[in-house]
C-alpha cells in the first residue's frame, strides 16, 4: 500500500515550503495579472489519482489499458470547454500556452513558415516571435505593435504588414496589453491574404469564459489559452478550434510535441470549466473588468499614466515616468512588494530601459476579485500604490502603507485561516 501519511509528516522540507507559500498568498495583495487562486474543488481534481495514469492518445483510441476513466475525464473536459466557448473541437492535452501555442503552429504551418504577432516589447508573449523562444527561432515572425500616439493596435497597420509580409498565420493576443482587439478586422486581413487567424487568449480567458468578454472563437480558426489565469482552474494549456484542424492539432499534441498527457490536470480543467458556467462566475469576471477600471482610474486621478488610456479587460499597464523620470519598474516593484503589494515590473510601448529593469509595472484583477474585493477596495488599493510609490524613502509612511495592505488582506483572505495550501 502506498503510505497514507501526509506530506508534512512524510517530508517536512515540503509541506513548510507549501505552508510558507499559502501564508505568502494570503498576507499579501496578489495582482500579477497572470494569476488567481483556484478553488478547494480544482486543486482536489488536479490532485488526484489521475496523476497515476498513463493514457496516451485520445478517447476511445489508447496506447494503454485501463483507460474508461481518463477518457471519461478527458471527454468530459472536452465536451465542457466545446459548450463554454461554442468551439466545434477542443484539445485539453497541452502542459501549457506554450505547448499550445507551438501545437497549434506546426499543425498548419511549416518549419520556417511566415507568422505575423505582436511583438513582445508592445505586449505580445515570448511565442509571438520572441528570439529566446522556440516560436523565434522555428519561423520567421513579423511584428506588429501598437501606434506610438495612441498606443492601440491600428488594424491599418497590421494590414499594411499582412499584405507585405504575406504571413501563413495571423496571431491576435497578448500579456500585457488593456484594451478589446478588433477580431472582425484581424478575420477581414486573414481572409485577404488567406492566412490562418489564430487568437492567443491565455491571458483573457477566463473574462470569454464568463461572458465579460467577447468570444474569439467566433472569428478565430483557432484559438489557444491557459487555464489557469483568470480562468482559475488547474495550470495548464487548451485548444479551441474549427471542427477542420482537429486532426492536425491532435497529431501534433500528441505525438508531435508531447507525451502522456497529465490526466489529474485534465481534471483539474474540467472542475473549472464547471465552475465557470455558473451564474457566481460570469458575475465574477464582470467584476475582475469593473475592479480594473476603478484601479485604473485611481490611478490616473493620482498622476499615474496608463498605457493606452485605461482597460477594458482585467489588466493595465502602469508608465512609471509619469510620476518620475528615476522610477525603475524594477525598484517599484520590489518597494510594492515590501508594504505586501505583489506584482511584476513590464516594459511599456518603446520603453528606452532593458527588460529587467523596465520603466513599467502590470497589474491584473482577477486574484483580488477572487478575494472578493470590488470598486471601494480597488479605489483604497490604488490609493495605497500611490502612496508607496511617491513616498518610497519614508521608512514610517511605509509602514502605514503596510498597514493598510495588512488590513484589506485581513478583511479579503483568498483561503481560510486554517486552509493547509493543500487538498
Ligand atoms: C498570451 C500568452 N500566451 C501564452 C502564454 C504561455 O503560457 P504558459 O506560461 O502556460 O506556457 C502566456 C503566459 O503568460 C501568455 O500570456
Amino acid at each position: 500500500m502506498t503510505d497514507p501519511r501526509s506530506v508534512s509528516a512524510v517530508d517536512p522540507a515540503v509541506a513548510d515550503l507549501i505552508e510558507a507559500e499559502v501564508g505568502r498568498q494570503r498576507s499579501g495583495i496578489q495582482l500579477i495579472a497572470s494569476e488567481n487562486f483556484a478553488s478547494r474543488a480544482v486543486m482536489e481534481a488536479s490532485g488526484s489519482v489521475f496523476t497515476n495514469k498513463y493514457a496516451e492518445g485520445y478517447p476511445g483510441r489508447r496506447y494503454y489499458e485501463g483507460c474508461e476513466f481518463t477518457d471519461q475525464i478527458e471527454q468530459l473536459a472536452i465536451d465542457r470547454a466545446k459548450e463554454l466557448f461554442s468551439a466545434e473541437y477542443a484539445n485539453v492535452q497541452p502542459h501549457s500556452g506554450s505547448q499550445a501555442n507551438m501545437a497549434a503552429y506546426f499543425a498548419v504551418l511549416e518549419h520556417g513558415d511566415t507568422i505575423m504577432g505582436m511583438s513582445l516589447d508592445h505586449g505580445g508573449h515570448l511565442t509571438h516571435g520572441s528570439q529566446v523562444s522556440f516560436s523565434g527561432i522555428l519561423f520567421d515572425f513579423v511584428s506588429y505593435g501598437l501606434n506610438p500616439e495612441t498606443e492601440l493596435i491600428e488594424m491599418d497597420e497590421v494590414r499594411r504588414l499582412a499584405v507585405e509580409h504575406q504571413p501563413k498565420m495571423i496571431v491576435a493576443g497578448y500579456s500585457a496589453y488593456s484594451r478589446h482587439l478588433d477580431y472582425a478586422a484581424f478575420r477581414a486581413i486573414a481572409d485577404e491574404i488567406g492566412a490562418v487567424f489564430l487568437v492567443d487568449a491565455a491571458h483573457f480567458i477566463g473574462l470569454v469564459a464568463g461572458q465579460a468578454m467577447p468570444n474569439p472563437m467566433e472569428y478565430a480558426d483557432i484559438v489557444t489559452a491557459t487555464t489557469h489565469k483568470a480562468m482559475r482552474g488547474a495550470r495548464g494549456g487548451l485548444i479551441l478550434g474549427r471542427e477542420e484542424y482537429r486532426k492536425a492539432i491532435n497529431k501534433t499534441v500528441f505525438p508531435g510535441y508531447q507525451g502522456g498527457a497529465l490526466f489529474s490536470q485534465i481534471a483539474g480543467k474540467a472542475v473549472a470549466f464547471h465552475e465557470a458556467m455558473t451564474p457566481e462566475y460570469q458575475e465574477y469576471a464582470a467584476q475582475i473588468i469593473r475592479n480594473a477600471q476603478a484601479l485604473a482610474g485611481t490611478l490616473q486621478a493620482g498622476g499615474l499614466r496608463v498605457v493606452s488610456g485605461g482597460t477594458d479587460n482585467h489588466l493595465m499597464l502602469l508608465d512609471l515616468r509619469s510620476l518620475d523620470e528615476e522610477l525603475t519598474g524594477k525598484e517599484a516593484a520590489v518597494v510594492l512588494d515590501g508594504v505586501g503589494i505583489t506584482l511584476n515590473r513590464n516594459a511599456i510601448p518603446n520603453d528606452p530601459r532593458p527588460p529587467f529593469v523596465t520603466s513599467g509595472l502590470r497589474i491584473g484583477t482577477p486574484s483580488v476579485t477572487t478575494a472578493g474585493m470590488r470598486e471601494g477596495e480597488m479605489e483604497r488599493l490604488g490609493g495605497l500604490i500611490l502612496d508607496t510609490l511617491e513616498q518610497r524613502e519614508d521608512a514610517v509612511a511605509l509602514k502605514e502603507v503596510a498597514d493598510g495592505v495588512a488590513e484589506l488582506v485581513a478583511a479579503f483572505p483568498p483561503y481560510p485561516a486554517d486552509f493547509p495550501g493543500h487538498v
